[in-house]
């Protein structure tokens, strides 16, 4: 033990220490400081633990503590407050830097130390200085916006006053900064992990050492009697069904008699502390009978192979689409290609682990299981919980959540949570490490595809066929559903006359797959936008030329047969020809030497307001003639807060401080569905314009804006909205695929401008460029941070990202983005509002992730002359490709 005093923002403090506690823990635990994040295992990795020790920028987590005596270390809690905020927390909620807010402390904290030592730095030293930072979420642009707009202020050129948008100014259209971000840049907004239960117990769970294996024993005698132990659980101690469902109940809390992938939880642990759970879980002693493992659908499909659940086939899946006579129009054509693509399992990868809380409210009949997590389904987890617990009396609170990116449809941590609090009868904490959360989320679906595609002598698309084989992993979690969404997409922003599908959903002992930015479209658009590209170099056309003479027009039909009235597809090409002409002209002087300059495009039309989507939002006027709405409209960084806030002020006329958001607790709020598919500005906001104009209608009725005047005249405060889409018709059919898709579509042009390194196979993103037309803006610094987001991502999942079970555990085991592989991003937006939209408004989300990848891909290939078929095109890959053509 050693005494260390320290100054910590400003006050002295005092501390006997163990030689091994670390700066980050003593700030979180001891003094409640809980601005400064951790998100990897210590290890250095993520930055989110910045804080400032003696004027210099540190990981906390690196900081013994015993080495601190004397030490003056600032917090971000210590810069500003909400009320009183630092210039640099004004910079990055005025430049939209702040989306789920995780990394954002620790951005700070890096940003203050850069501009106290050089207030005017350039952009590559704004990236060396926060080069360990990192995020997930902005693809760094608005980052480095931010740090260039602190350092504006810092110098006295402008002011956060001239900087900000009126708050009486025009609500749509203007980047009015997010409700949370100023709570998220001050360190106090919190996150599931932040919150401290009087004397919780720590969880910690056994997971599974095989993929596939029978459970023979479970062995807690030892463990039990351990220090600080309080007791384990095992599946006997569930009372309700134990399983996890969204599509198949397939999937347990804990396992009882068998494991079906590596990580599979079997037992908990839980103890006062959290070494002390860990240290017992590892003493827990399991028996198991070894099965063999399904490594991929092909084994999994193969005669003979074993069957992993016993209700379901390997094979639990198929869907055909046809359109048409594709085999027929493919002889008929004069040009056909013909190629195979894979895309690997990938990790969604938010920045924040899987943390959650657990607690019983009340007592007796009264008492109330409430479990605290990132979900963005808290309805849909609410009604799970009840059944797999056997308790009808739950209430899930979503607390702020650093990022998810679909990871978050699906439960987690909150079973483990939630059976721990019943069982041992008190509050819990279930914090697992990043290496757990890798283990126990579900991924991104792997598919195996078998492509042909073909078009006339003009040029004109006549046909395409595909075979898509998915890697549903251990268990069904929207498995079906990204086999649905991909054929809801499948013919992307063209004309197709005659299509012919087929998607077969296969279990393996792979990590669950799950929804992932896009789910089903980003895997098919890489196969069907790389034959693109092969099709127009076998016409000898220029790519881009290709696509746009194949846009789908109004009136035609997509694969499904549904018929659109709008695509503004053509338009949104006229607006990205000037970028495409310079982009080409400038790789023209770069296509000999080693560096190879390539550009290579892809287009997508999202779809959003899928077939029977439906929302619900409420809306109340309250005393003071302000607004609350209430709604399940989870905001784990997208914006759907500011979303809400600008549609309800500029519809409603009320200024935007008057408006009240309840939107993170199923007591208050009811079913919305999912913050998934780009779905919530089309369905929550347009349910929240139908609830609006209830009121304003009432309002009118009475001849009174006020709550005093409609009280007064017997009208109601309270209005319920509920938007539905369109294709009510049900799903598509079962034999021709054909059916209702997307009630509208977001268009979308990606460009990719590489440099490839042909002695290393090395690729450098010099610059992404995205056209979009997502109908209306509400808030464009949103806009634009989802476009960036999705376009970082998908320079990740093209290059670099593979999941590889047991093996990725960290942030450089899972190759996270960096400052150091940021690139510039420009944006060109086109509005064609949408007839069915709120406002004219779509969502934005996913798409950009969508066709990045092939983007990219094309860019290669015009770059070098390689194409590569399976995704990521790692160095080692375009290297080999390299060679073999030599
Ligand atoms: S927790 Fe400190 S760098 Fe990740
Ligand atoms: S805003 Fe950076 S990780 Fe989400």
């Amino acid at each position: 033990m050693k005494k260390v005093v320290m100054k910590i923002n400003g006050k002295s403090h005092q501390f006997i220490v163990e030689p091994d506690r670390v700066l980050l823990d003593l700030l979180r635990e001891d003094m409640l400081l809980t601005g400064a994040k951790q998100s990897c295992d210590r290890k250095g990795q993520c930055g989110a633990c910045t804080v400032i020790v003696n004027g210099k920028a540190v990981r906390s987590c690196l900081q013994k503590v015993a080495n601190l005596d004397g030490a003056e270390v600032i917090t971000v809690e210590g810069l500003g407050t909400p009320d009183n905020p630092h210039l640099i927390q004004e910079a990055y909620v005025l430049s939209g830097a702040v989306q789920c807010g995780f990394c954002t402390p620790g951005m700070i904290m890096s940003t203050k130390a850069l501009l106290d030592r050089n207030p005017n730095p350039d952009v590559e030293e704004i990236k060396k200085a926060l080069e360990h930072n990192l995020c997930r979420c902005t693809g760094y642009a608005k980052i480095i916006d931010a740090v260039t707009l602190a350092g504006r202020f810092i110098r006295g050129e402008t002011t956060p006053d001239k900087v900000r948008p009126d708050p009486n100014g025009p609500k749509i259209g203007v980047s009015h900064p997010r409700p949370s971000a100023m709570i998220k840049a001050c360190g106090v907004a919190a996150f599931s992990a932040d919150i401290k239960l009087q004397d919780a117990l720590e969880l910690a769970v056994v997971r599974s050492t095989e993929h596939h294996a029978k459970i023979k024993s479970i062995n807690t005698s030892e463990a039990e009697k351990m220090p600080g132990v309080m007791g384990i659980m095992t599946a006997d101690d569930i009372k309700g069904t134990n399983r996890i469902v969204i599509i198949f109940p397939d999937q347990p809390i804990l396992c009882k008699d068998k494991v079906q992938c590596l990580g599979d939880p079997i037992a908990i642990v839980a103890a006062q502390t959290k070494n002390q759970a860990v240290a017992a879980a590892e003493a827990v002693k399991i028996t198991y009978e070894p099965l063999p493992v399904l490594k991929n659908p092909r084994e999994a499909m193969a005669e003979g192979a074993i069957q992993i659940h016993q209700e379901w086939p390997n094979l639990c899946f198929a869907q055909p689409q046809i359109k048409g006579d594709a085999e027929k129009a493919i002889a008929a054509s004069a040009v056909v290609v013909e190629a195979n693509f894979t895309t690997q399992i990938n990790h969604q990868a938010p920045l924040e682990p899987e943390a959650t809380v657990a607690y019983i409210e009340g007592e007796g009949e009264d008492a109330q299981l409430v479990v605290v997590g990132r979900s963005i389904q808290i309805h849909g987890m609410m009604a799970n919980l009840q059944e797999a617990l056997g308790y009808e009396n739950v209430r899930y609170e979503e607390a702020y959540s650093g990022g998810q990116f679909g990871i978050k449809a699906a439960m987690t941590s909150e079973g483990i949570s939630g059976a721990a609090a019943l069982h041992f009868k008190r509050s819990v904490r279930y914090i697992p490490s990043l290496a757990e959360s890798m283990l126990l989320t579900n991924k991104r679906h792997a598919f195996d595809m078998k492509v042909k595609l073909a078009a006339d002598k003009d040029g004109k698309l006549t046909a395409f066929t595909i075979e898509y084989i998915v890697d549903n992993g251990a268990y069904q979690i929207i498995g079906i559903y990204v086999i649905m969404r991909a054929m809801w997409m499948l013919s992307g922003s063209y004309n197709i006359p005659n299509i012919n599908a087929m998607g077969k959903l296969v279990y393996t002992n792979n990590p669950a797959g799950g929804a992932a930015r896009g789910a089903g479209p980003p895997q098919v658009t890489f196969a069907l936008e790389s034959a693109m590209d092969m099709l127009a170099e076998k016409i000898g056309m220029d790519p881009f030329k290709f696509r746009k003479i194949n846009s789908l027009l109004p009136g035609q039909s997509v694969s499904t047969g549904m018929v659109y009235e709008q695509w503004p597809f053509p338009e949104l090409c006229d607006a990205f020809q000037p970028s495409y002409d310079r982009a080409k002209k400038e790789a023209a002087d770069l296509k000999s030497g080693p560096i190879r300059r390539g550009v290579g495009i892809a287009t997508h039309a999202f779809g959003i307001g899928g077939p029977g989507d439906a929302g619900r939002v409420a809306v109340e006027l309250d005393p003071d003639d302000g607004i609350t709405i209430f709604a399940a409209v989870a905001d784990p960084g997208e914006g759907n807060d500011s979303m809400l806030t600008q549609i309800a002020s500029h519809v409603g006329g009320i200024p935007m401080n008057k408006i009240r958001l309840v939107t993170r607790d199923t007591d208050h709020t009811a079913e919305m569905g999912p913050a998934a598919a780009s779905r919530m500005t089309y369905m929550a906001g347009g349910s929240l314009i139908l609830a609006l104009e209830q009121l304003k209608k009432a309002m009118e009725e009475v001849g009174s804006k006020t709550y005093e005047g409609l009280r007064k005249a017997g009208k109601a405060t309270h209005y319920v909205g509920s938007k539905q889409a369109a294709g009510q018709e049900g799903p598509l059919d079962p034999v021709t695929g054909q059916g209702p898709s997307f009630e509208s579509r977001v268009h979308n042009i990606q460009m990719a401008e590489v440099e490839v390194n042909t002695d290393t196979g090395e690729v450098r993103v010099i610059k992404m460029t995205t056209a979009v037309d997502a109908g209306t803006v509400i808030n464009p610094h949103n806009l634009e941070g989802q476009l960036h987001g999705g376009i970082d991502q998908g320079v990740g999942y093209a290059l670099r990202e593979e999941y590889i079970h047991g093996k990725t555990n960290d942030w450089n085991t899972f190759k996270f983005p960096t400052m150091k592989t940021s690139f510039p991003m420009d944006v060109i937006i086109k509005e064609t509002p949408r007839v069915k939209g709120p406002l004219g408004a779509t969502g934005i989300g996913e798409m950009t992730m969508v066709s990045t990848a092939p983007a990219v891909i094309n860019a290669i290939y015009d770059a070098c002359g390689v194409r590569i078929y399976n995704l990521p095109a790692t160095p080692e890959k375009i290297k080999a490709a390299l060679t073999a053509k030599k």
